[in-house]
């Protein structure tokens, strides 16, 4: 009998084919709206590979119902949506995607921080709502970025990737990280430095730290009041690393300038949101390694993974 998979959102066939020859492949298609959970309790049941977005919470719940599971395959590098403790528990080898995103997670990043200093968004619409009459010496004027200082929290691969890119426009790299990376500091001029050193003295305060214990609410009111006024704050990584009252009322008393940010304590953001109100903050609905070519890189490392934990081979890329 083939073994099981199921897969968590509707992914192109081109990938899943793969699967198919060799498993059960079954598919929650409904809408692009990721599946309730009432339902996917039912569908793991006999499943032996899960292929999950970050949309879902794989709890001690889900493995229960799920006796046979041998594989979680999530398609993000982040993993924050998993209880890796309910996992080891019931003995299922849990992968995630690192690596073929860094690029393009790092492009998107820069993108934000450059849009959200030179004020990309306004400019658009300015000219949308046909408002534009004239030149004008200090129209739209936004922030430098080149020479500017850039601080990185969580200095690892895709933080590195940001920091190569800072390096095209001259900038001083800061980072902040668990431990030293001496590599970064020799190829690409990065400088180790104290978190608090680094809110004090950056002129782009760039978030790049996974979702921990350790890292929950660590941008709180004390971090930003440590910033500069002139202070832009990006973050591409998780929504639950930043206080999001605290930033609210940061930016809203102009503590710091703005902030330019991909995700949020609660995806999708609800539209009264207050931080959506404030002119100087940017937001992205979590896009950060969405381009095409990576996702599909993405898809395939998850099928990979499932694949060869389910032929008995060790996996690419398993969370340790
Ligand atoms: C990840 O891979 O963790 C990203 O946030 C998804 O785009």
């Amino acid at each position: 009998m083939k073994k099981k998979i199921y897969v968590t959102r509707q992914l192109p066939e081109s990938v899943l084919s793969k699967l198919r020859d060799q498993f059960e492949v079954d598919m929650w298609t409904k809408e692009d709206q990721p599946i309730p959970k009432d339902i996917l309790l039912e569908k793991v049941k006999g499943v032996h590979g899960l292929l999950t977005m970050l949309t879902e919470q794989i709890d001690s719940e889900v493995f229960g119902k799920a006796k046979n599971l041998e594989v979680v395959a999530n398609l993000a590098v982040g993993y924050d949506n998993i209880d890796l403790e309910a996992a080891k528990k019931y003995d299922v080898t849990v992968t995630n995607t690192p690596e073929v995103l860094n690029e393009t997670t790092a492009d998107l990043t820069f993108a934000l921080l450059l849009a959200t200093a030179r004020r990309i968004p306004e400019g658009v619409d300015y000219i949308k709502e046909n408002k534009w009459e004239t030149w004008s010496p200090l129209l739209l004027a936004g922030s430098d970025v080149h020479h500017k200082t850039i601080g990185i929290v969580g200095m690892g691969n895709i933080g590195e990737a940001v920091a190569k890119r800072a390096t095209g426009f001259e900038m001083n790299i800061l980072y902040y990280n668990r431990s030293r990376k001496e590599k970064a500091e020799d190829r690409l001029g990065a400088k180790y430095v104290s978190f608090d050193y680094l809110l004090n003295e950056s002129d782009f305060v760039v978030c790049m730290t996974p979702l921990t214990d350790e890292t929950k609410g660590m941008f709180d009111a004390e971090a930003f009041s440590k910033m500069k006024n002139s202070a832009i704050f990006i973050n591409t990584s998780r929504g639950g690393v930043v206080n999001e009252d605290d930033l609210y009322e940061s930016l809203k008393t102009k503590d710091i300038h703005a902030a330019g940010l991909d995700v949020f304590r609660d995806e999708p953001i609800h539209r009264n949101h207050p931080l959506l109100e404030l002119d100087n903050v940017m937001a992205l609905p979590h896009i950060g390694s969405s381009s095409v070519e990576t996702r599909i890189k993405m898809m395939e490392l998850a099928v990979d993974n499932i694949e060869r934990v389910l032929k008995g081979e060790k996996p690419k890329t398993p969370v340790k």
